[in-house]
């Protein structure tokens, strides 16, 4: 694209009043029949005017016109399934006569300049655009302008959509006749309503050029601050599916009390009790037993812009994602019933893999096959639909991975939850919480326990000085839940604290799991210390107690580290800059690519995923409990500044910083794939973002004097995350370098930090002994009167598959992580596609070249790690090589690749 500019100005020299024959031909007769010129201001008949249009190689055109310039808008229009284009119902018929009658879209030209003559802005020039062609999804409309003199550079147009339905414009190109050189494209990728829905508001686009609000052209000013208040809505009423307003609430719409007293969930958000971020606003009516919740209804209202899907169609994730929870999860429930129902021993989880599981009969689901073919297949020679899962490339390189220590500790640094693991620091290891309700809160993996698992090597505080002691703590966040899960069927729960020790190799080594009961009115605290030793019981015991832990940090993975702290606490990030910003607000443009689809996916969410009764729930350990632990977990653990990689390291003692090394931070685990290439990942964005605002800002003063910046990041703190409001932490946006800071850490959480928690999900969690999200039954020693112990003695394998999820859970998880694992066709990877504002500018084209460039070199440096042998964390026998921070990736489920937003 090039860059130009367009601006029709008087000239200044009589010598350029002479038309040039090369260019004349620009200029076309000034009455056109289906042209509409408002009744400019009066001026003389015939004027002289310039056309100048500068492209990138700085050459200008010059030519004599007469009084008026005649202008062409070309405007792109996306087919799409429920827009302009569907071709059923009453609405298209009336839209093809509106088509016919050539009056589609009214375009309104605004200047970025004000009328020299009156000081006030130039009324704009309208005309009505008509359809031109179509050719295969994409319609062309074309309108034609006379401009008046004088009127500059055209800033902004405005769009009245005069259909019945909603039209999704791509762009309009405005340019002199068919002179392809003189052409200036608007981008809108947007829907436009009917005006039949709002007739009191006319869409406005901006042009490609980004301003700071005090650049802001004076012709446009007005414009700027109109548009945000549209987008801002005033707080009141239902949101209607057609709008685009973008507001706050809490989470009041996880439950459903009016069908039951068992479905109502506390509101997440707005209490001491329950902090939580804020979601968009939906304005929905309140529930009839609750008056603090918002009932559910089929209307998840998200603004109109943020709903990709229907463009999109069958190769949109979260479209295939929900057709998966519509159609294959209720068929898996009915093919195999019984809720509870274990797998009876391991070959029938092999099965799983190789014969699947038969669905039955149902419409529709064929369609499936075409849509999900890894997970829905066609059975041979019968038309039977089986559910048949790929075989994980873990599984397939290693069969018995999952079965191994070094694996379960390797993937604390190299799985799907890196973010866990933390040094240990003292000991002993005590409880923050209250011993009066909770019991002892001393743990018992003691120093002398330590010692004699690592066999004397060192003594415990030796190992505490070195570095060498690491933990996985889901000990006070669980705690307090246990009895109240105890309470639920087909589950339960535990505290937990895995202690690991730091080999000679850089390899970690579990060595003890504690798991923990508190005190009731009825029984006293109970806990025990699990290791592997030499005897077959407590061999089977610690393979027990490793499930436990792994649904603890499964259910920590999916509720914190990924839910809460990518996909939850980026939504208000998204309103406040819709809502603060202007769409040609330089930081608007760089963080836009960044928010797409997360508000749809995040809305799916709330309708199938987190709700009550959802699958997060009937499928971890915590059920009911889920989302209130992970509100427990923004209360105990969230600051926007700990979310930045290198200080998130630094919090778990994962690095420390060393001005000498590397990144300026020394790993205390070198070699800890998640964090090398992490860091990789946050200093090349870091630089783009560096060059990016340094071009916008040169001064600490303009950070300062950027009215909408600084109500942005006032209102992410006060509104999006008013919990956390008075927080001493919040980082302040004074200069050039906190606003760096600040947008690196934003952009890191959308790409680098979502894309690790996310991609991988299938891989680890595909063959699901590796990663159970839920363990539903007690270690057969909390109660040896019981006849789980005895079954556990007479076969422990038994009692491992009571203990696993059933087959409806496992299997409903696994279709859904397929999902939730792969890539959409049209993923858009980090650094990958610049926005047209920013090709038009030579230094911010530069820099994004160069960002680009640095994303592929982090290609050739992941693969050479990864094929390192001294890397014992990412490279040996049948281990898969860590590749989820590799930044580009083909579609489906590859484990790489980093999308620019959280789009799934
Ligand atoms: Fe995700």
């Amino acid at each position: 694209m090039l860059n130009t500019r367009l601006s029709l100005t008087q000239p200044k020299s009589p010598s350029l009043l002479s038309p040039s024959p090369s260019t004349s031909s620009l200029w076309t007769p000034l009455s056109t029949s289906h042209c509409i010129v408002p009744s400019n201001r009066s001026r003389p008949a015939r004027l002289s005017y310039k056309v100048k249009c500068e492209k990138e190689s700085g050459y200008n055109l010059s030519v004599v016109t007469p009084a008026e310039v005649t202008l062409k808008a070309i405007v792109s229009v996306q087919m799409t399934i429920g827009g302009v284009f569907a071709h059923l119902g009453l609405k298209r018929g009336l839209d093809d006569i509106t088509d016919l009658l050539g009056k589609s879209l009214l375009l309104e030209l605004v200047s970025a300049e004000l009328d020299p003559k009156t000081g006030e802005e130039w009324k704009p020039v309208s005309a009505y655009a008509h359809k031109k062609s179509q050719d295969g999804d994409e319609a062309k409309y074309e309108a034609s302008f006379k401009v008046p003199t004088g009127f500059g550079e055209v800033g902004a147009i405005l769009v009245e959509n005069e259909h019945r339905k909603e039209m999704f414009l791509k762009n309009i190109v405005l340019l002199t006749s068919n002179d392809e050189a003189s052409k200036i494209t608007f981008v809108c990728e947007s829907w436009v309503h009917s005006k039949f829905d709002n007739p009191a508001e006319k869409r406005i686009f901006f042009s490609a050029k980004s301003y700071l609000p005090s650049q802001t052209p004076k012709g446009l000013v007005r414009l700027r601050g109109k548009d945000l208040e549209s987008v801002r809505g005033d707080g009141a009423g239902e949101r209607k599916s057609f709008e685009r307003i973008y507001n706050y609430d809490v989470y009041n719409d996880l439950g459903n009390p009016d069908r039951n007293e068992d479905m109502a969930r506390p509101v997440l958000g707005g209490s001491k009790e329950f902090p939580y971020p804020r979601r968009c606003r939906t304005g929905r009516p309140r529930t009839k037993k609750d008056p603090h919740s918002e009932q559910r209804g089929s209307n998840f209202y998200i603004p109109r812009d943020e709903a990709f899907s229907e463009v999109k169609n069958t190769t949109f994730s979260v479209k295939t994602l929900r057709s998966v929870l519509h159609a294959v999860v209720p068929s898996i429930e009915t093919a195999i019933y019984d809720a509870k129902l274990g797998f009876p021993y391991f070959t029938a989880i092999d099965s799983l893999y190789d014969e699947g599981v038969t669905l039955p009969q149902q419409e529709g689901l064929s369609f499936f096959r075409t849509l999900v073919p890894r997970i829905v297949k066609a059975l041979r020679d019968t038309t039977e639909n089986v559910l048949l899962f790929e075989t994980p490339e873990m599984i397939d390189r290693d069969k018995f991975a999952w079965f191994r220590d070094e694996e379960f500790s390797r993937q604390t640094l190299a799985g799907i939850n890196p973010y866990s693991i933390k040094l240990l620091t003292e000991l002993p290891i005590v409880s923050k919480l209250d011993p009066a309700i909770y019991g002892p809160p001393e743990s018992l993996i003691t120093a002398e326990l330590i010692e004699q698992e690592i066999k004397g090597a060192m003594t415990a505080q030796e190992a505490i000085k070195q570095k060498k002691l690491f933990i996985l703590d889901y000990h006070d966040l669980l705690l307090p839940y246990v009895h109240k899960v105890r309470e639920l069927e087909n589950t339960t729960l535990y505290a937990s604290r895995t202690v690991f020790f730091l080999t000679h190799e850089g390899t970690l080594m579990p060595i003890a799991i504690e798991l923990t009961r508190p005190a009731s009115p009825t029984k006293p605290q109970w806990k025990q210390v699990f290791t592997d030793d030499w005897d077959a019981t407590a061999a089977w015991l610690w393979k027990l107690a490793k499930v436990h832990v792994c649904a603890h940090d499964s259910g920590y993975h999916q509720l914190v580290s990924h839910w809460l702290r990518t996909h939850c606490c980026i939504e208000p990030y998204i309103i406040a800059s819709h809502r603060q910003l202007s769409a040609m607000h330089p930081i608007y443009r760089l963080l836009h690519p960044h928010f797409r689809y997360t508000m749809e996916i995040n809305s799916l969410a709330r309708e199938y995923l987190i709700s009550g009764g959802g699958i997060i729930e009937s499928c971890f350990s915590p059920g009911k409990y889920s989302m209130e632990i992970s509100s427990v977990a923004y209360g105990l653990e969230w600051q926007f500044d700990m979310e930045a990689l290198p200080a998130d390291l630094i919090r778990r003692g994962m690095a420390e910083e060393d001005p000498r090394a590397e990144h300026g931070l020394k790993l205390t685990i070198e070699d800890y794939p998640f964090a090398n290439d992490g860091l990789l990942i946050w200093d090349s964005i870091k630089r783009w973002v560096t060059d990016y605002v340094n071009n916008y800002y040169k001064t600490p003063n303009d950070v300062l004097q950027d009215s909408e910046l600084q109500e942005w990041w006032l209102e992410i703190r006060t509104k999006g995350h008013a919990d956390k409001k008075d927080e001493p932490w919040w980082p302040k946006l004074e200069t050039q370098g906190d606003l760096v800071h600040i947008l690196t850490t934003i952009m890191w959480v959308c790409s680098g930090h979502h894309a690790a928690v996310n991609f991988g999900q299938y891989h680890f969690a595909g063959y699901f002994p590796n990663r159970p999200t839920i363990a539903r039954s007690n270690m057969p020693v909390e109660d040896t009167k019981l006849e789980y112990f005895k079954k556990f003695w007479n076969k422990p394998e038994d009692a491992l598959m009571q203990c696993f999820p059933s087959q409806i859970q496992a299997t409903v998880v696994m279709s859904v992580l397929d999902i939730l694992s792969s890539h959409s066709p049209d993923e858009e990877y980090i650094s990958e596609n610049p926005e047209l504002s920013w090709k038009a500018d030579p230094v911010i084209n530069a820099a994004f070249e160069r960002f680009n460039g640095r994303m592929k070199e982090i290609e050739g440096i992941i693969d050479a790690r990864n094929s390192d042998t001294n890397l014992l964390n990412r490279c040996g026998a049948g281990i898969v090589p860590y590749e989820l921070l590799k930044p580009f990736s083909g579609p489906g489920v590859t484990g790489k690749g980093i999308p620019n937003s959280v789009s799934i």
